[in-house]
């Protein structure tokens, strides 16, 4: 009867912390990977069962991505830096900054660490001033 060799995943050393954002960041891709896959047999079939199934799993597999994500945080502090910008920089993006005032937008808001100003937008909020 053939068996898995105990043997077979072992490595000569441990990973260095670079090293080893390098395979998270793999299995960040094989959980993306996953959540894709489970998605196209979720539109494969009118099996209610099984599509309860998918998308609990597909869900597990977007938690998983979730959470590696994090740890590269972790690892890789030059990745962390651009996830603490992102959301200031999407914004800056979606409401038509310009190009200068979204890469301006890094830590420290650019030189000088002037923050960058927000293009106006009506909102119902503004009204209540
Ligand atoms: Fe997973």
């Amino acid at each position: 009867m053939p068996q898995t060799n105990p043997f077979h995943s072992l490595v000569p050393r441990k990973l260095s912390d670079s090293e080893l954002a390098r395979s998270i960041r793999l299995n960040i891709e094989a959980e993306l990977d996953a959540i894709n896959l489970y998605a196209a047999h979720l539109e494969a079939t009118d099996n209610e069962e099984a599509k309860a199934i998918l998308r609990h799993v597909m869900d597990e597999e977007r938690e998983h991505a979730a959470l590696f994500w994090q740890l590269i945080a972790r690892l890789d502090p030059d990745q962390a830096k651009h996830d603490r910008e992102a959301p200031k920089k999407y914004q800056l993006i979606v409401t038509g900054a310009s190009h200068e005032a979204v890469e301006a937008a890094g830590e420290g808001g650019g030189e000088g660490g002037v923050e960058p100003e927000l293009p106006r937008q009506l909102t119902v909020g503004g009204f209540r001033r």
